[in-house]
């Protein structure tokens, strides 16, 4: 195989984290591939926080990111300033993640020049238009004119067959996720905040900032929260407040001041996952908490009222509560109670693979490439 040029394009903190291990793996093998890293920063510090982790330097950083940013804000940018990066770089396959709109802005410019695209934890789905807000939208159109699929789980491949997208080009690796966190719990060096995770108290880790849950359903979330430790006193809580204004103005107002409940700002992801080891119960609307926590053994509850993760609610480790304030209170106070269903969630199987999936897609890419052309005339596509 001829050395194959590829442009991997991030922007936020989830896709650093889950393309990282992708980086690493494909720059292990520098005659068959040349790795251009494209971040659009349209997170700034929680960005840096993660390539510097990780010790990924970019190539190209367009440094987009705007306060209190729009969709439309971030697209026109991305969209524009990829467009002279692929022109000039010409790559044989660009690489996206998962549903941002950096990752659907990154497959569209792709497909304006038409450079085939990899899409690298596809095949989520909710099928509601508006929830997650605009992820559901952003993973269908990058599925639309995706050429290859790295799919963690047999569920998400299936929601691919129904869509008609070719068995061939779907790839089931486990999900990226995973090999991150077997990175960075291998990392030395200790937070203070560690120091404060009292073990006679039982701490809930909390992170919210979908942006279908401003407004109402953070502020319903956050009192039933602070009602919690009101009524418990062996309980604190640990919520590393992004930086959207919107979430940290929430979560001052409902949730400062109280000594048992320490907002602080977000923690670099090896010293995250660190605390992750160490809490009781974790509490969220992130997609890859969803993913890591049950590799830790820790049971989630989902502040959604939907999840395209439905793998750990069958295998039992994710339990999906909405965010009115009374479910979401009813919810905590029984697994602070009930060990049996604590117990019950907390040791069910991780769903989301064996920490290899950056192995089996570069297996997956180079299989591609060694069939490259032949692949795309059998699928009567693009003859490039
Ligand atoms: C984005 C993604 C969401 C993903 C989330 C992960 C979209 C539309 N949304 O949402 O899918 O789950 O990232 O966190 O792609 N900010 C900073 N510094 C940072 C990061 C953010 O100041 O390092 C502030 C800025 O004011 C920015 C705002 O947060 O305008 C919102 O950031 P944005 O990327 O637009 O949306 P997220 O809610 O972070
Ligand atoms: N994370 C982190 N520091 C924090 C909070 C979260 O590094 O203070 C990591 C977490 O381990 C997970 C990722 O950030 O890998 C989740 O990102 P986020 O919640 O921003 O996005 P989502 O998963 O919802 O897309």
């Amino acid at each position: 195989m001829e050395l194959k040029k590829i442009a991997i394009v991030f922007g936020t903190r989830p896709e650093a984290i889950k393309m990282a291990p992708l980086i690493k793996e494909l720059k292990k093998t520098p005659e068959l591939y040349d790795v251009k890293i494209i971040v659009t920063a349209q997170h700034r510090e929680m960005l840096d926080q993660v390539l510097k982790v990780f010790k990924i330097t970019p190539d190209y950083d367009l440094n987009i990111m705007r306060s209190e940013q729009t969709l439309s804000d971030i697209t026109a940018m991305v969209l524009k300033k990829l467009e002279c990066i692929f022109i000039k770089e010409s790559p044989d396959m660009v690489l996206v993640h998962g549903d941002t709109t950096t990752s659907f802005t990154a497959a569209l410019a792709a497909y304006y020049q038409q450079i085939p695209i990899g899409h690298v934890e596809a095949g989520l789905r909710t099928n509601d238009k508006y929830f997650p807000f605009p992820e559901e939208v952003n993973r269908q159109f990058i599925d639309t004119i995706a050429d290859l699929y790295f799919v963690p789980t047999k569920t998400t491949k299936v929601n691919l067959l129904k869509e008609n997208k070719p068995e061939e080009k779907i790839f089931v690796t486990g999900n990226t996720a995973i090999d991150a966190i077997h990175y960075t719990l291998q990392q030395t060096g200790q937070h203070s905040i560690q120091k404060i995770l009292d073990p006679s108290q039982k701490w809930i880790l909390l992170t919210m900032h979908g942006r279908e849950n401003y407004g109402q359903p953070m502020k319903e979330v956050f009192e039933a929260v602070r009602k919690v430790v009101e009524t418990y006193k062996s309980v604190s809580v640990i919520m590393p407040v992004h930086l959207s204004p919107s979430v940290q103005k929430a979560a001052e107002s409902s949730l400062g001041n109280h000594d048992r409940i320490h907002l602080i700002p977000p923690l670099k992801v090896d010293d995250f996952h660190k605390v992750l080891k160490k809490v009781y119960l974790v509490l969220t609307d992130s997609g890859g908490l969803q993913e890591e926590a049950p590799a830790l053994n820790l049971p989630v509850l989902v502040l959604r009222n939907n999840t395209e993760r439905p793998e750990g609610q069958k295998a039992g480790t994710l339990k999906v509560i909405g965010t009115k304030k009374e479910r979401v209170y009813k919810e905590i106070i029984e697994l602070l109670e009930d060990e049996v269903q604590y117990k019950k969630m907390s040791l069910a199987p991780n769903p989301y693979g064996d920490g290899f999936a950056s192995v089996y897609i570069v297996k997956a890419l180079t299989e591609y490439f060694k069939k490259e052309g032949k692949f795309f005339k059998e699928q009567g596509d693009s003859e490039r």
